[in-house]
């Protein structure tokens, strides 16, 4: 499967950032291209991000709201992201649960709003660092990941998940390869459980701390669909290193893929 590497540019990027993305989306669009690359902006950018992209990137929000329209002053819904032109949303960054007190059962109504109009969810789920201390990473994110999608699974055609530790989030700090491999595999079996073949096909992503110097690391681990970058996705020359990584280890991935031998039938083996 190919990776889904995505960006997040969080609070920041005025007009003057767009030109980040131009860079971005050239690159995008010279690169092998076996990947989806898909950045998330502020809503204030997505209509200009889609324009200046060219379609060469996917481009996305970073939250909406539940409702589709209403009463909700300030709120935007997933319904307005895609009239912007976006194609994905975020919905329970720890940031969202943390400053607006999110809680699981908010982001599936989040994720089942961007279902019903047309975006891709990216939904985020992770331990914190006192759950990882404890021991009980692997349990609170099954949990969380679990609460956080909506009951009606159609709504998840596309979407993806982000497993985020907390403690990675910012602050140059990854969990080791064993502890992604461990977690990812555990999500990989929450969603065949609770989807079937479906979940087989949701794209488990990596987010914390990613950089150009270490994606490879990640993107090489079993169960790992791609992955959310923060700080890596604001500068184009971070975030095409990051592509860049991506291609290797897919064109690596397709090749090793390539080279099993095919065994020759029967039928076609000359005898000596
Ligand atoms: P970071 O952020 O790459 O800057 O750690 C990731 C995220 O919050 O999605």
């Amino acid at each position: 499967m190919s990776f889904l590497v995505a960006g997040n540019w969080k609070m920041h990027g005025l007009s003057d950032q767009l030109g980040e993305l131009v860079a971005i989306a050239q690159y995008a669009r010279t690169a092998a291209g076996t990947n989806d690359v898909l950045i998330c902006v502020p809503a204030t950018l997505i209509a200009r991000a889609v324009a200046v992209s060219g379609g060469y990137l996917a481009i996305g929000g970073e939250d909406c709201a539940v409702e589709a329209a209403g009463a909700f002053t300030g709120d935007i819904s997933a319904e307005m992201l895609k009239d912007a032109g976006a194609d994905a949303v975020i919905v329970g960054h720890s940031e969202r649960r943390r400053h607006h007190h999110e809680t699981d059962a908010v982001v599936a109504e989040k994720a089942a709003a961007a279902g019903r109009a047309g975006l891709a969810a990216i939904i985020c789920i992770g331990e914190t660092q006192v759950q990882r201390d404890a021991g009980t990473a692997l349990q609170d994110c099954a949990a969380q990941l679990e609460a956080s999608l909506p009951a009606d699974r159609r709504l998840l055609a596309g979407s993806a998940i982000a497993y985020e530790p907390l403690w990675a989030i910012g602050t140059g700090r990854t969990p080791n390869a064993q502890d992604v491999t461990e977690i990812h595999r555990h999500l990989r079996q929450l969603l065949t459980r609770l989807m079937g073949k479906d979940g087989d096909r949701i794209r488990i992503l990596y987010g914390g701390s990613i950089t150009p110097a270490d994606v490879r690391t990640i993107l090489i681990l079993p169960e790992v669909g791609g992955v959310l970058v923060g700080g890596a996705s604001l500068r184009a020359q971070d975030f095409n290193g990051i592509i860049r990584a991506a291609e290797t280890v897919n064109l690596a991935n397709v090749e090793t893929e390539m080279s099993v031998p095919t065994p020759v039938p029967a039928h076609s083996r000359t005898t000596p």
